[in-house]
């Protein structure tokens, strides 16, 4: 996988899988932009990618605001002039509870950063890619995209709709020469699931880890560097024949419902 001259923008990348995703990029040779609500974070990841010889741009925005996304595609276009890859990344976890008790503020939360911000992220890139005739797109669904998942009713149907979006746009731009392919990681050890074990128990968040990974038939949660790989195959042209498509990439645990026999595993 090559980058060079291709430039990839990736929201979310202030931290986790987007700050791995922007490492991996940039490191194979892409100029990065790295986009984050967070100044102080997605600050960190461009400094990161500069001292380690790359050439990196943060943009301030958040990816609920149609302002901040347009002016994140601009301000792309005005530093390097193109977009090859676009990694539709950012997302939130909200809160853990159960259907007949979810606060209707939480979920209205969760589904505008998660499914509105994906949306207008692909609102506003794609017109790029089509003008140039190529481009690749990655949407960060989840596993929870896939299945239910008992106490994450928003999370979830936003995981859902994020397919639901990949699939639809992949097949509006295919002619265009873009692709759009959807990512689907299982716990990954990040922010992300600790703040999920901590709200699940927070007397024992390291219990809930361990019962989660012990479900895990690889017996591990996957790292953001694994899931980044997956991203930059998917952009890359290794993957050219690959659109609307949603990869998991959770050691194993959708395939097997987490029905894991530890006494079996040896
Ligand atoms: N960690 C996991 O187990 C896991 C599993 C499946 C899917 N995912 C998905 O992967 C993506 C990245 O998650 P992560 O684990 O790296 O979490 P993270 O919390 O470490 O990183 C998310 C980043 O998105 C940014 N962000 C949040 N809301 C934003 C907004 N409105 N505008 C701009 N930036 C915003 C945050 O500031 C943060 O830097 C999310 O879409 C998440 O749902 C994570």
């Amino acid at each position: 996988m090559d980058f060079k001259g291709k430039v990839a923008l990736i929201t979310g990348a202030g931290n986790g899988i987007g700050r791995a995703t922007a490492v991996g990029f940039a490191s194979r040779g892409a100029k990065v932009v790295v986009v984050d609500h967070d100044k102080a974070a997605g600050e960190a990841t461009a400094g990161i990618l500069r001292q380690q010889g790359g050439d990196s741009l943060f943009i301030a925005a958040d990816v609920t605001k149609s302002n901040d996304v347009q002016n994140y595609v601009k301000a792309t276009l005005d530093a390097y002039g193109q977009i090859d890859c676009f990694h539709n990344n950012a997302g939130i976890e909200g809160a853990i509870a159960m259907t007949a008790e979810y606060d209707e503020d939480m979920f209205d939360k969760i589904m505008s950063v998660n499914v509105k911000g994906v949306f207008l992220g692909l609102r506003h890139v794609l017109p790029v890619m089509i003008k140039q005739g190529r481009g690749a797109v990655v949407n960060t669904a989840s596993v929870a995209g896939l299945v239910g998942s008992p106490g994450m009713p928003a999370y979830v149907a936003s995981k859902h709709a994020v397919i639901g979006l990949t699939k639809t746009a992949s097949g509006e731009v295919a002619r265009a020469g873009v692709r759009v392919n959807a990512i689907c990681p299982g716990p990954i050890d990040t922010r992300m699931i600790h703040s999920v074990e901590s709200m699940i128990n927070p007397n024992d968040p390291s219990g809930v880890g361990n019962t989660y990974q012990a479900n895990i038939p690889l017996g591990r949660y996957g790292t953001a560097e694994e899931v980044a790989n997956l991203v930059q195959f998917l952009c890359s042209d290794l993957a050219a024949n690959i659109t609307g498509a949603q990869y998991v990439v959770d050691g194993g645990r959708t395939a097997t419902g987490g029905a894991v026999s530890n006494s079996l595993v040896r």
